[in-house]
């Protein structure tokens, strides 16, 4: 054994793992693999000697025969046998957040991949590991592989964060650059990512956006020093984007994306999940298929952008590695990056003072002068429309309940106030002009 810092060298670290899934079993294969290595790079070895999962005969591809056996994950947290708990259970509630909490109670650190957990009880479990002197790591949390989390903590420890945006959801991101790159509806896409195991069986909490708002919320905390706030997050996911929306979107040099986003304003914090039109040449445009990226403005770093893969078995272990490995040279940093009592209660900017650029698609009735009622109630509140686009192929072939045939109407509005768009919207669809609910989508020029 190497020695470390004076000259006193560290007993081995024994690392209880629950949860043998994707994420556990993968770890549990390249810490028995790699441990040779990776005690030459610590000067400490790192051993698993104990595991706790629901199905003892499942076969995970490890070895565990030599290891201890839990089937209660709370009782493996506060076992003598270990010196550091991993979760990698899931779930905000139940398990996960019973075994965390047994584990920090004792003082004993912990590292988890659970962005849900933290989303939820993030300040609880910060506040319990602050008073019990234990360390707490959740890199795998945010982004999978991508070290962002340890980013923000140290390397940009001392910087004003003006802005944090990303792609955070590999299933979306894989979805929408398929309807981009082929002629493929969001149902078709989804049905594929499935068969690739890219989306879970149920994939509301991917597609319609909460997966990316949770791990937005952690961002945010860790960027602005404010409460963890999942809950004030504006969420649109991206099930109600056709290949109109894609198409018209490449017509003008856009991708749509499904970006989370928080920033300062003079108001609070906004942060919003949603769809996105993003210039086809900006750095975000370019992170396809189930890789994510997440995007910092900074006062003196300006702007940087980590990309990577957001999720997987090995990228997402190696994110949980990189925290034992910081537990186990004693790195002390508080969990979300400053200590838990100064965090601000959080401020919540109004989302409708967002100003920027809109896409909307509606369904107009095809009768004379609708269009000028539409664009004339759009004139009432001061939205300059930069394009109107009507193009027959697009067209969605509805008929207007009184038997009128409808029209796909494209509007491109310059910079406005995201209220006026939505009461301007909320006017037309009270005239009876249009048919179904318009499409609104954020372009963001980044
Ligand atoms: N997969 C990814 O790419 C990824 C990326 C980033 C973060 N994460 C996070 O990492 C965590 C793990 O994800 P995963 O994909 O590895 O999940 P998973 O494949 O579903 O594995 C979950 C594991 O937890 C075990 N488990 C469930 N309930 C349990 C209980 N009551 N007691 C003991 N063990 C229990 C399961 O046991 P059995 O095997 O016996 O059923 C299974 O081994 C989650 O928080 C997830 O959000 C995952």
């Amino acid at each position: 054994m190497q020695e470390y810092g004076d000259g006193e060298t560290l007993p081995p670290l024994r690392i209880g793992v629950a949860g043998l899934g994707n994420v556990g079993a993968t770890l549990v294969r390249i810490l028995q693999k790699d441990g040779a290595e990776l005690t030459k790079k610590l000067g400490r070895q790192l051993v698993v000697t104990a595991v706790a999962a629901r199905s003892r005969s499942r076969d995970r591809g490890i070895d565990i025969t030599n290891l201890d056996w839990f089937d209660d994950p709370v009782a493996l947290a506060k076992s003598e046998g270990i010196d550091l708990f991993v979760e990698l259970i899931g779930g905000e509630d139940g398990p996960a957040f019973a075994a965390v909490k047994a584990a920090l109670e004792i003082g004993r650190p912990v590292v988890t991949a659970n962005k849900a957990l933290l989303a939820k009880h993030g300040l609880t479990l910060a506040r319990m590991a602050e008073e019990s002197g234990a360390q707490l790591g959740f890199e795998a949390a945010v982004a999978g592989g991508i070290p962002v989390i340890k980013t923000l903590r140290e390397g940009l420890g001392s910087a004003r964060i003006a802005k944090v945006f990303g792609i955070m959801n590999g299933t979306c991101n894989y979805i929408l650059t398929r309807m981009g790159n082929e002629d493929i509806s969001f149902a078709d896409c989804l049905k594929d990512a499935q068969a690739l195991g890219y989306a879970e069986a149920d994939p509301t909490f991917d597609v319609e956006g909460f997966d990316t708002a949770h791990k937005l919320s952690i961002l945010a905390t860790l960027c602005f020093g404010y409460e963890i706030a999942p809950d004030k997050i504006r969420v649109e996911g991206i099930s109600r984007i056709t290949q109109h929306d894609i198409k018209v979107a490449a017509d003008l040099g856009y991708k749509i994306k499904l970006l989370g986003i928080a920033q300062r304003t003079d108001d609070g914090i906004e942060q919003r999940v949603h769809p996105t039109f993003v210039p086809k040449g900006s750095a975000i445009a370019g992170v396809d298929g189930v890789m994510n990226a997440v995007a910092l403005e900074t006062d003196h770093v300006h702007e940087l952008l980590l990309a990577g893969p957001g999720a997987g078995g090995p990228p997402t272990a190696s994110s949980v590695l990189s925290d034992i490995l910081d537990i186990a040279r004693g790195t002390r940093v508080p969990p979300l990056g400053v200590p838990s009592h100064e965090l601000m209660p959080y401020r919540e900017a109004p989302m409708r003072a967002h100003e920027g650029g809109y896409y909307i698609r509606l369904n107009a009735k095809d009768v004379p002068g609708a269009l000028a009622a539409i664009t004339t109630r759009m004139g009432e509140r001061n939205i300059s429309i930069d394009s109107v686009i009507q193009r027959s192929d697009l067209s969605a072939k509805a008929v207007a309940p009184d038997g009128s045939p409808t029209r796909t109407v494209v509007m491109i509005t310059q910079q406005t106030l995201e209220s006026s768009v939505r009461e301007s919207l909320a006017q037309i669809a009270a005239d009876g002009f249009i048919v179904g609910e318009p499409q609104l989508i954020r372009i963001e020029t980044l």
